[in-house]
């Protein structure tokens, strides 16, 4: 394809049954809005397109857990998504929603267009069914061994250990998430899209025709997806939440949420055209125009195998040009889990920190998980901060701005005979357009972040060689020269920002007062390479005012500790409490001779792992009691503990040592014991009843 002028850039709709993480952003948000902001630049037509995915089993679930409709959920996540989205500068043309008429519209035309034209199968067949809640078991509704890796939790679509799609019936052992159930099969009528019939084109539109410009885990997930053969798949469901399956015998049934998710793009864009005046369909429908998806790599089976067996079904659509999908991000070595709380939300981070959106977006683009999984790291937040955007580029600028307020007011100098470093320094800034861009076009944003900062690097490495605030003491023509040349990499850096870091680009063209300054070549990307001359002497700029402030060590415990403390929540709600034993009388209550004692003495019980004998002052007398206790506790550390003991336990022989009694202990959930102890000033010898 010739260079495009047009571009769609789709980004995955986020479900709504909570908040945005950092995972999300680091795959999809961050580098989707990179891309288009970028390709603005270029000056070309650009629609990021995105909204919130609002039908499906998740949110079903999620409702009935909080004993709400599932209306009310989307209605909380769906604003809550939208406005950090935008608080954090990502920069959707148009942000939609799954639950409007539009896209309800937009699905329905679409299935029965595929209805009338002939591209499903219809179909009764069995499938599972849990009759305690009355309901088939799709998607989510089913967890069991997955066919192809063995994982023992997959949901009924797809599963989450190895990404493989399949029917809810491909299960092994499935029981239904809702009741616990093991579902028996009902009899039910399904349309589905017979994809074996795109295998075919598949395999030469993507493994023949983009082996050498689609990602690697893309084109190898599918690959194996086509390798092991495509089946039909069921395009609709029994579920009461979603679209409404628009033909005849469909009542009570709806579309599969990742048959209507997809179209939400289309009905996105729609929405767009209708709020601007703008016509939609040459976003969709012209040649020209360039289709992206960006996504995690959970979504690949879907964007790549069964969305564009629709659009080609359907028949006048484009079909993707790319479908750059990222890997998973962890935290703190651990993979996110919106269920176990262990996440970095957006919406907290915007409030713990509010002028930092770009110091996210700089760690997430550094640490994105391109190739491979990879790791967040609040430590590495500040290091990031710190010794990069602090240190390189904001101090950078704050050099340029203050020497240039000190000398000249403010005015940029006019320079004079250029040196050969100060020539090949305006040349090496003029090649830094093009060395980012060929790293954006490949959907490489780590390597075109690293060369943005090398360019930040390069101005200040340049200010240390030439040291005007010395040079200035003895030839103040020369160090008009170096301002100058410092002031033009100052604004390629405004310009070259952008995409990355797009707040810290806007203040830094406030404070250099470019704001107003019109591109004279074809764009303002461009105006870098092609400009002898970004920033001309006699203009003015504005005051110095920091960047980038440092993130202090208290900044970064306050979040440890909040991780800190969800692992503990986790760590309680996980613990499975035993059931109840069976009732005793109370008279086999009484009949348990509980005191409170104290350890005098401990010593290990030699070729033992386990036990400690103890000597126990309970009041009544002093007594051996042999305890299982030497894993979680040190003899030497537990003299003088307060214990419970039960007294009258009949007397044991354990290795050779009569034991007297039984220490009460519990279990900690590291697998470690603790003392049932009582307040300090109980005596020996009291009573516990
Ligand atoms: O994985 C997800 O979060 C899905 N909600 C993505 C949907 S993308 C698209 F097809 F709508
Ligand atoms: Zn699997």
């Amino acid at each position: 394809m010739n260079t495009p002028k047009r571009y769609t850039i789709t980004a995955a709709l986020p479900y709504t049954n909570g908040p945005v993480h950092i995972g999300h952003l680091a795959g999809v948000y961050v580098p989707a809005d990179i891309y288009a902001r970028y390709q603005r630049l270029q000056g070309k037509d650009v629609l990021l397109i995105c909204g919130s995915d609002e039908h499906g089993v998740p949110i079903t679930i999620k409702a009935k857990k909080e004993g709400i409709t599932p209306q009310q959920v989307v209605d909380k996540y769906h604003e809550m998504i939208k406005t950090s989205f935008s608080e954090f500068g990502i920069s959707f043309d148009n942000y939609s929603r799954t639950s409007a008429k539009i896209h309800h519209d937009t699905a329905s035309e679409f299935f029965k267009k595929l209805y009338d034209d002939d591209k499903f199968i219809e179909e009764t067949n069995k499938q599972l069914y849990d009759a305690e809640a009355n309901q088939f078991l799709a998607d989510r509704f089913v967890i069991g061994t997955c066919p192809k890796c063995g994982y023992e939790e997959s949901y009924g679509d797809q599963c989450e250990n190895c990404g493989t799609s399949h029917n809810a019936t491909d299960l092994i052992n499935p029981k239904s998430a809702i009741t616990g159930n093991t579902p028996t099969l009902k009899e039910t009528k399904h349309w589905f899209l017979p994809l074996d019939k795109y295998q075919d084109w598949l395999r030469s539109w993507i493994v023949e025709g983009h082996a050498n410009d689609w990602k690697p885990n893309v084109l190898g997930q599918v690959k194996s997806w086509l390798d092991d053969g495509l089946r039909p798949r069921a395009v609709t469901r029994d579920l009461d939440w979603g679209i409404p399956v628009p033909v005849e015998g469909g009542e009570g049934k709806v579309l599969y949420v990742w048959f209507d998710a997809p179209i939400g793009y289309i009905s996105s864009t729609k929405e767009w055209a209708e709020r601007t005046g703008n016509n939609w369909e040459p976003y969709w429908k012209d040649e020209n125009t360039k289709l992206l998806h960006f996504i995690g790599k959970d979504n690949i089976v879907f964007h790549c195998i069964i969305f564009p067996s629709m659009l080609k079904a359907e028949g006048s659509y484009i079909l993707p040009e790319n479908v750059p999908a990222n890997e998973f991000l962890n935290l703190e070595g651990n993979k996110l889990s919106t269920s176990k709380n262990w996440a970095v939300w957006l919406h907290e981070y915007l409030e713990d920190f509010p002028d930092k959106q770009d110091v996210l977006r700089y760690v997430l683009t550094a640490n994105a998980p391109e190739t491979k999984d990879n790791d967040f790291t609040w430590k590495d937040f500040q290091a990031r901060n710190n010794n990069e955007l602090v240190a390189i580029f904001g101090n950078f600028i704050n050099r340029v701005v203050v020497l240039t307020q000190k000398y000249y007011n403010g005015l940029v100098p006019a320079p004079g005979q250029l040196s050969e470093q100060d020539e090949d320094t305006l040349m090496l800034l003029k090649k830094y357009p093009q060395i980012i861009s060929k790293s954006i076009e490949r959907y490489r944003f780590r390597e075109a972040q690293t060369e943005l900062m090398n360019l930040a690097r390069l101005g200040n490495k340049y200010l240390a060689d030439e040291e005007p605030w010395k040079v200035i003491k003895q030839d103040e023509e020369r160090v008009k020269t170096i301002m100058f040349v410092a002031l033009q990499i100052a604004t390629g850096l405004s310009i070259l920002s952008e995409p990355f870091l797009p707040f810290t680009s806007t203040k830094l063209k406030n404070i250099l007062n470019v704001s107003s300054v019109k591109s004279n070549v074809d764009s303002p990307w461009n105006d870098v390479s092609k400009n002898d001359t970004l920033l001309k002497p006699g203009h003015q700029i504005g005051k110095a005012e920091l960047l980038f402030t440092k993130v202090e060590d208290s900044e970064i415990q306050k979040q440890l500790d909040k991780l800190t403390a969800s692992k503990k929540a986790n760590e309680i709600s996980n613990q499975s409490v035993e059931p109840q034993k069976e009732t005793i009388s109370f008279d086999d209550f009484t009949k348990l001779d509980i005191r409170i004692g104290t350890i005098l003495e401990a010593t290990k019980v030699p070729k033992t792992k386990k036990l400690l004998q103890l000597k126990v002052d309970v009041g009544i007398d002093v007594r051996t009691i042999v305890s299982g206790i030497a894993e979680s506790f040190n003899p030497d550390a537990i003299i003088g503990q307060k214990v419970s003991v039960l007294t009258n336990l009949a007397p044991r022989t354990i290795r050779g040592v009569e034991s007297q009694g039984m220490i009460l202990m519990c279990d900690t959930p590291d697998g470690k014991l603790a003392f049932v102890e009582p307040d300090s000033n109980v005596k020996n010898g009291e009573r516990v009843s």
